[in-house]
C-alpha cells in the first residue's frame, strides 16, 4: 500500500482520516477525490494542502472515466471510500442522490478496483442493521435498513460482497456507529446542537429524545479503519463503535452543560419518520484485532464542543445560504 485514493475525503470523517494517515505513514501518498457537494469542504483539509504527499482531485465517484483517470495518473493501489450522501433526514426528503452515489457510485469504484487490481475498503454504517430492539448486531446479522439512506448504504455493502465473491476484488468493510468531532457539517445532531446552543437557538430534539446512539470520537473510527485496512481479513466486515449507548436527550443535556447553557433550550419537535430508536454494535471482532477506542463519550463530546467554540470561522459561514433553506424546510413544520 502506497498510493491511496480517499474518495469523499473532503467530508467530515474522510478529512480527519486523510490528516491522520498523512501523519502516521510518511511513505504514503494520498489523493482526495471528492465531488464537493454541500457536505464537502476543502477548508477541512486546509492544514494538509501544502503536504507534498497530498493531492486533491475534484470528481464524482459515479463518473467512471474520472475515477479511472485519477487511478492511472496517481498510480493508485488502494481505494478507501468515504464518498456518500450521509444525512438520513435529507434521504427522507429526496433519496435520488443517495441511490446514485451510495449504490451506483460504489459500483463504479468496484469496477475500477476490479480493472486495476486495487485493494478496496468501504466505510459503512451500523444503520444497515436497522432498529435493534434487543441485543447487539454482529457482522453476519441480516441487513434490515429502514431509511432510504440506510438502504442505499446496504446496497453498496451487498455489491462489495458480490465483487469479492465473483471477481475476487480485495475488499473489507467497516460499519461504524455515529461519529462526533471536528469538521462535522452542522446539520447532524451533535454539531447542530452545539452551534445552536452557542447562539442560544433551541435544540430541536426529535420525539421523546429517548433514542439511543453510540457516539464515538472520529479519530477512534479513523484508527479502526486504518487497522482493518492493514490487518483486516479480506472479504470481511468489521463493526466499529464504543459499545456504549447514549440517549439523545442525555447527549443534548451534556452539550448544554459543557457550554453552560440552560436545559430550557431543548425543544421537543415532531419525530423523524421511521426513526430507528436504537442501534447497538457488537464490536468483539474488531477488538480481537487489538482495537480499543481511546475516548469515552464524555471526553469525545467535550473535545468536540471545545473545537466548535474555538472554530467559529469554520462553521458560521456554513449555516447560511442553502443551509438556511434546508433548516426552514426541515424544522419549520416540526414545532
Ligand atoms: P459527509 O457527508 O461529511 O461527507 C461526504 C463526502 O462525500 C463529502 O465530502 C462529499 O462532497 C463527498 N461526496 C458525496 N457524493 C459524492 C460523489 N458522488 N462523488 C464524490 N464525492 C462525493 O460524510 P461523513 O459523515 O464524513 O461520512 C463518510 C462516510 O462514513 C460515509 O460513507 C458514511 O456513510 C459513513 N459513516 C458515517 C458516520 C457518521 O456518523 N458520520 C458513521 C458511520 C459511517
Ligand atoms: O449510525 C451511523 C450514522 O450516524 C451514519 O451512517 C450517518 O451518516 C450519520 O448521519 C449518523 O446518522 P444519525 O441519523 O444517527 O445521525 P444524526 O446526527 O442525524 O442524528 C442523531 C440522532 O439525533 C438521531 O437519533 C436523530 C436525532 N436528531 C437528529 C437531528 C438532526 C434529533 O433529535 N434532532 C435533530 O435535529
Amino acid at each position: 500500500m502506497k498510493n491511496l485514493l480517499v474518495t469523499g475525503g473532503a467530508g467530515f470523517i474522510g478529512s480527519n482520516f486523510a490528516r491522520y494517515m498523512l501523519g502516521k505513514y510518511p511513505a504514503y501518498c494520498l489523493v482526495v477525490y471528492d465531488k464537493l457537494t454541500y457536505a464537502g469542504n476543502l477548508e477541512n483539509l486546509r492544514d494538509v494542502e501544502t503536504n507534498s504527499r497530498y493531492a486533491f482531485v475534484r470528481g464524482d465517484i459515479c463518473d467512471a472515466s474520472g475515477v479511472e483517470r485519477a487511478v492511472r495518473e496517481h498510480a493508485i493501489d488502494t481505494i478507501v471510500n468515504f464518498a456518500a450522501e450521509t444525512h438520513v433526514d435529507r434521504s427522507i426528503m429526496d433519496a435520488d442522490a443517495f441511490i446514485q452515489t451510495d449504490v451506483y457510485g460504489t459500483y463504479v469504484l468496484l469496477e475500477a478496483a476490479k480493472k486495476f487490481g486495487l485493494r478496496y475498503h468501504q466505510v459503512g454504517t451500523d444503520e444497515v442493521y436497522g432498529w435493534v430492539e434487543q441485543g447487539s448486531s454482529r457482522e453476519g446479522d441480516p441487513l434490515e435498513p429502514r431509511s432510504p439512506y440506510a438502504a442505499s448504504k446496504a446496497g453498496g455493502d451487498l455489491l462489495i460482497h458480490a465483487y469479492f465473491i465473483t471477481h475476487d476484488v480485495q475488499t473489507t468493510i467497516t460499519r461504524g456507529a455515529n461519529n462526533i468531532g471536528p469538521y462535522q457539517f452542522p446539520e447532524k445532531a451533535v454539531p447542530l446542537f452545539v452551534t445552536n446552543a452557542i447562539d442560544n437557538i433551541p435544540l430541536p430534539l426529535y420525539g421523546d429524545g429517548k433514542q439511543q446512539r453510540d457516539y464515538q470520537f472520529v479519530l477512534d473510527h479513523c484508527e479502526a479503519i486504518d487497522l482493518v485496512l492493514h490487518r483486516g481479513k479480506i472479504g470481511e466486515v468489521y463493526n466499529v463503535g464504543t459499545g456504549v449507548e447514549t440517549h439523545n436527550i442525555d447527549m443534548a443535556r451534556l452539550v448544554l452543560k459543557l457550554l453552560n447553557k440552560p436545559e430550557s433550550l431543548i425543544q421537543h419537535v415532531v419525530d423523524r419518520k421511521g426513526h430507528d430508536r436504537r442501534y447497538s454494535l457488537d464490536v468483539s471482532k474488531l477488538r480481537a484485532l487489538g482495537w480499543e477506542p481511546a475516548h469515552t463519550f464524555e471526553a469525545g463530546l467535550a473535545q468536540t464542543v471545545k473545537w466548535y467554540v474555538e472554530n467559529e470561522w469554520w462553521w458560521r459561514k456554513l449555516k447560511s445560504g442553502e443551509y438556511r433553506e434546508y433548516y426552514r424546510k426541515q424544522y419549520e413544520e416540526r414545532k
